[in-house]
């Protein structure tokens, strides 16, 4: 299993933990993310983490950013992409279960790293259940 995680300047402290946190469980991670808190452009990590699941070259991805509007409003624009927010551990759950989100995304602004880090323990243990959800998802490219 291979993540790839990107993030702004509001979510580069989370980003390093949850890094430590992914690696721990045996997962290995790849750093699309800036490094620093000099203010920068969400959607110039946006749209490399985009292309890094849409191409293979990992299987995941979280996104982080303030609100995580700006990164799931970003990554949502890339059609192999479904970007779902989530701000608590049920929420985090269903973004799997029912949405079968490819890439995570976390509010770092309006939730505790214990919160961040349980959302992504959520949507990693929940498997997809497929069935009516697989259905809904099926209609959501533009016709
Ligand atoms: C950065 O200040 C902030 O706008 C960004 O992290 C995010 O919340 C945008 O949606």
């Amino acid at each position: 299993m291979k993540i790839g995680i990107c993030n702004d300047h509001a979510g580069v402290e989370y980003k390093f933990k949850l890094i430590k946190m992914l690696q721990k469980r045996g997962i290995e991670v790849v750093n699309y993310g800036t490094n620093t808190k000099d203010s920068c452009d969400y959607p110039d990590f946006a749209h490399r983490l985009a292309q890094a699941v849409e191409g293979g070259e990992v299987d995941l991805g979280i996104a982080l950013c303030g609100t995580g509007n700006g990164m799931a409003i970003t990554l949502n624009k890339h059609q192999g992409i479904r970007a779902g927010l989530a701000w608590n551990y049920e929420v985090g759950q269903l973004v799997a279960a029912h949405n079968n989100a490819n890439v995570l995304v976390l509010p770092a602004r309006f939730v505790s790293y214990l919160e961040a880090s349980l959302i992504v323990r959520a949507w990693l243990d929940t498997p997809f259940e497929g069935g009516r959800h697989q259905r809904r998802i099926d209609k959501m490219p533009c016709r």
